[in-house]
């Protein structure tokens, strides 16, 4: 550790940093027992702190009270010792441990806080029942694994700090209590006792108030933030996380890029993750999906999609012909020389059905064609023009979705994670970092007969592929100025830059179903921000939890948080989210429905 404590009354050193360069010293160190051996004459203690494990020897004639007291010690508890460093006998040298020449021959033990036995251990790397883990957070967090994760999380938000202020990011907090926003996910709602019947929100992120600030001439923000978005949880992701957020102005695309570069590239080498060096990849959010069937492809290894729709064209089958006379699409996957079981096939189709695909037809090459039953109902030059498509070799395993393309893209897509996974084609030493570019501005939902903004509605439109000029009149074509950051496959940051005139925004918001008076009654103090002179501005917002993770290597967000929430929202620590009192229910004005 970088300072050793100033010395009191429970340590002079920190326990994990003394060195055979301290041989002969008297220290006084401070921590939990880790481990305790009795070997009749002799107890061995392994003390730790923050630092890492001293071994302790208590020997009963030198020291026959600290001796004595080391009997009845059992593992966690709190001490503090006094003695001297002594070099190990070379045969008892553990060079597995950075303390391991020495030892510290102890003199006097104080017993500060004893311990019952924990519900799980906590000097073994064993797989523990989360909730248990997460019930006793303390415990949990004393584990070597657990402090190593949070240290790292602590270097790697101090490394962000550093570089931005060196570039003039000045750091600026904005409300945790805030008015509901109309982004993706739902909010957190607070009820607010001086408004009866009147709601704060949780900010989903600060994204309005870093373009205000803009507007106020910051000129470049930032701020460790922490985000609430009430959604299920998964492995990475949290209803409150927290994200590294930038904002600049008088910038374009290739500003905010460049400075995530050089941000993130210091991140992962202090994270000790090897990427490429900048400058990253960049790949369009229409080859993404065409290649990968996702907007955030994993690309350590291939199985790449392939739309051979117009090679089988007017085929006999008719599965694919009635997709493709609809206007859907026909794509594959070349899984590679594997013969599936029924039963794995039959699982391939849940993955499929699981994006709303019917089923994966899959098909074998061999003999120069394909093999069973389905290869009848195509010509052999189709069959040949696919098979080019596709490299396939005799024996290999095609996989055919036909679908709409959205359907299409998401079902291979899913299944070429699977697969990549099952056949052990992800070389997990290899890390792939990217940028996604080039998203499409709005999206049609369904559900709600509507266009929603892709990103957000405060991201700058561009113009449709091709074209030269903004046209609202196929919103659906329109692109955004909007970019990702993915990492194996995992999206560690998005931003865009925004719109910065108050007509273009109402022009936006228009598009996504929100007439002029319920934009203004919802987003009034940001289109009449708008009109004063607002600069070109634009940023990007970096997933700390995400980031941290896989620099660490842990599969889920909640390892690098201190105290996270359960996959259902639940604090198994404190036990929220729980009842109130009618009396503070009576005084929000609020009656809750069973
Ligand atoms: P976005 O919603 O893409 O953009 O979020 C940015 C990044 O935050 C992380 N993230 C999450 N991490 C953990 N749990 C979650 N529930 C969660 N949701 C998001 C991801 C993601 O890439 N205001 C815009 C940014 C901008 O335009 O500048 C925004 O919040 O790593």
């Amino acid at each position: 550790m970088k300072r050793p404590p100033s010395a009191n009354q429970y340590r002079t050193a920190w326990a994990g940093d003394l060195r055979a360069s301290e041989v002969g010293e008297e220290v006084r160190v401070a921590g939990w027992v880790h481990r305790r051996r009795d070997h009749g004459g002799l107890i061995f203690v392994d003390l730790r702190d923050r630092s890492g494990l001293l071994q302790l020897v208590l020997h009963p004639q030198s020291a026959p009270e600290a001796h004595a007291a080391a009997h009845d010690l059992r593992s966690e508890a709190a001490i503090s010792v006094g003695g001297k460093v002594v070099a190990r006998s070379a045969d008892t040298v553990n060079p597995t441990l950075a303390t391991g020449e020495i030892e510290l021959a102890v003199s006097e033990l104080r017993v500060l806080a004893t311990s019952p036995t924990p519900p799980f251990p906590i000097d073994e790397d064993v797989e523990v029942d989360e909730v248990l883990r997460l019930r006793h957070r303390s415990l949990d967090l004393r584990r070597e694994t657990m402090r190593d994760a949070l240290v790292l999380r602590d270097a790697v938000v101090a490394v962000m700090r550093e570089l931005l202020a060196a570039e003039d990011f000045v750091d600026i907090e904005t409300p945790i209590l805030t008015i509901a926003s109309p982004s993706g996910a739902r909010d957190f709602l607070v009820p607010a006792r001086t408004h009866r019947g009147s709601f704060y929100a949780l900010p989903q992120s600060p994204q309005l108030f870093k373009q205000l600030l803009m507007f106020a001439g910051f000129e470049r923000y930032y701020q460790i933030a922490r985000c609430f978005r009430d959604e299920d949880s998964r492995a990475d992701r949290q209803p409150e996380f927290t994200q590294l957020d930038v904002e600049l102005s008088f910038i374009g695309e290739e500003d905010v890029l460049a400075l995530t570069e050089r941000v993130m590239a210091r991140v992962f080498e202090i994270g000790g993750f090897a990427v490429a060096a900048p400058p990253w990849p960049r790949l369009t959010y229409a080859d993404a999906i065409a290649r990968y069937g996702i907007d955030r492809p994993d690309t350590r290894f291939g199985l790449e999609l392939h739309d051979v729709g117009e090679l089988l064209r007017g085929s006999e089958f008719k599965v694919f012909e009635s997709v493709l006379s609809a206007s859907g699409v026909v794509r594959a996957l070349n899984a590679g020389a594997h013969e599936l079981s029924r039963a794995e096939q039959d699982g391939l189709n849940e993955i499929v059905q699981r994006y709303g695909a019917k089923a994966v037809a899959p098909i074998y090459a061999g003999d120069g064609g394909w093999r069973g039953n389905l290869a009848k109902f195509f010509t052999a030059q189709a069959i040949d023009a696919v098979n080019r498509e596709l490299g396939a070799q005799d024996g290999d395993l095609l996989l055919f979705v036909a679908d709409r393309a959205e359907v299409a893209a998401q079902a291979l897509g899913a299944l070429r994670l699977e697969l990549g996974e099952r056949f052990g084609l992800i070389d997990e030493t290899r890390h792939d970092v990217l940028w996604v570019t080039d998203f499409p501005m709005f999206e049609w939902s369904e559900t709600e007969q509507r266009f929603a903004a892709v990103h957000h509605p405060f991201t700058a439109p561009a113009p449709a592929s091709g074209a030269s000029e903004l046209d609202f009149s196929d919103p659906g074509a329109l692109l955004a100025r909007a970019y990702d950051l993915v990492c194996d496959g995992v999206e560690l940051g998005g931003g865009s830059i925004r719109i910065n005139t108050p007509e273009l925004q109402q022009e936006v918001f228009k598009v996504i179903g929100l007439s002029e008076e319920e934009a203004g009654a919802r987003f009034g103090f940001l289109l009449e921000a708008l009109r004063y002179g607002a600069p070109p501005h634009g940023g990007i917002a970096l997933g700390v939890d995400r980031i941290v993770a896989i620099c660490a290597g842990r599969e889920s967000i909640r390892d690098v948080i201190a105290f996270p929430k359960t996959a259902s929202g639940v604090d198994p620590l404190t036990g929220a989210p729980a009842p109130v009192d009618s009396a503070q229910l009576r005084e929000l004005g609020l009656r809750t429905l069973a």
